[in-house]
């Protein structure tokens, strides 16, 4: 039975990743399960310099979904290859750096540092948070960033570049495309929906940072719809999230046209999540005589 599936020209043993932010930075999640199994670790976003992040606090449960503005907190570049790369890069399985800046300049920095270190599997670019005043969102809800954001990447590396989709937009189509025709040997879709929770009692806001991100299962539905868009309108592959906790999830999104998949929140309840993904996955090919994993992707029957 083949599991692999490739994203550029990155080969993944199985198409099963970590979502960027919900892994820490893979060692976090060392003792409970074991990583080499994952197709890929995906880590939480890099900037330049440190950032503490936002107030605590960060993160509130709501019915189905949890709503955060952790802010991007993160070491930056230094700090990541001093604290956290050696132990990344040990592992058999690749690491996918997850990127941002506050202009388009600060992108193409951090990518051309980690081009500069060697081992790194694929930079994912995210244009997309909506946690952030100073930036993110703007790069992927506007066409002409997006290709500038993406074109500045591309220039500065080699690795394979996987742009992380904003869902804000009225029809992801054309982004698709801009991310594509700019460079991007991949797409990611999709990051948090803006989102806020009141306390009633107090009149306040749950979360510090007033608004955070929704993800979690209710958002899967949106996120296979915007899958299915987006894998009609390129020719580069999709990399599906939003919600995902078993295999059936998981290969829901391959069928409307994901090659790979990610799983997120599920990770902080669930840590075998991706584990139980992968096997759920190889017995439903079991089940369906299925040789090759790829047979799953774009397999929805539309009628037209
Ligand atoms: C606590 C938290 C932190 C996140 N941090 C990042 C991040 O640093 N960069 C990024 O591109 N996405 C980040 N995300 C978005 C996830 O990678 C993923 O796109 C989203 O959670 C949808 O998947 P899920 O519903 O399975 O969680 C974060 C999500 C959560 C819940």
């Amino acid at each position: 039975m083949n599991l692999s599936v490739q994203i550029g020209k990155l080969a993944l043993q199985n198409p099963v990743m970590t979502a960027s932010g919900t892994f820490g930075y893979g060692a976090e999640y060392a003792e409970l399960i074991d990583l080499n199994q994952l197709g890929a670790v995906v880590v939480k976003g890099i900037c330049l310099s440190p950032v503490r992040g936002n107030p605590t606090p960060r993160t509130v449960e709501v019915a189905s979904g949890l709503i955060n503005a952790i802010g991007l907190q993160g070491p930056g570049v230094d700090g990541f290859i001093k604290k956290h790369w050696p132990f990344l890069k040990a592992l058999n399985v690749p690491t996918i750096i997850n990127i941002w800046g506050t202009t388009v300049e600060e992108y193409a920095e951090v990518a051309r540092r980690f081009n500069a270190l060697g081992g790194v599997g694929a930079l994912e670019l995210n244009v997309s948070c909506p946690n952030i005043k100073a930036g993110g969102a703007q790069f992927g809800t506007d066409l002409k960033l997006l290709g500038q954001v993406v074109a500045a990447c591309r220039r500065e590396t080699k690795l394979p570049l996987i742009t992380k989709m904003s869902p804000n937009v009225v029809s992801i189509a054309p982004y698709a495309k801009a991310a594509e025709e700019a460079g991007s040997d991949a797409l990611s879709i999709t990051n948090s929906y803006p989102a806020m929770a009141i306390d009633i009692e107090t009149r306040r806001p749950k979360l510090a940072n007033v608004t955070g991100g929704l993800t979690g299962p209710c958002i899967k539905p949106i996120a296979i719809k915007l899958v299915w868009e987006a894998a009609q309108a390129v020719k580069i592959p999709v990399i599906g999230m939003g919600g995902i906790q078993t295999a059936a999830d998981a290969i829901e999104f391959m069928m409307a046209g994901a090659t790979a998949v990610a799983v997120g929140t599920a990770n902080f309840y669930e840590p075998q999540t991706c584990l139980n993904v992968i096997a759920g996955i190889r017995e439903f090919m079991q089940r369906h005589g299925m040789e090759d994993v790829r047979e799953l992707i774009k397999s929805v029957r539309v009628a037209k």
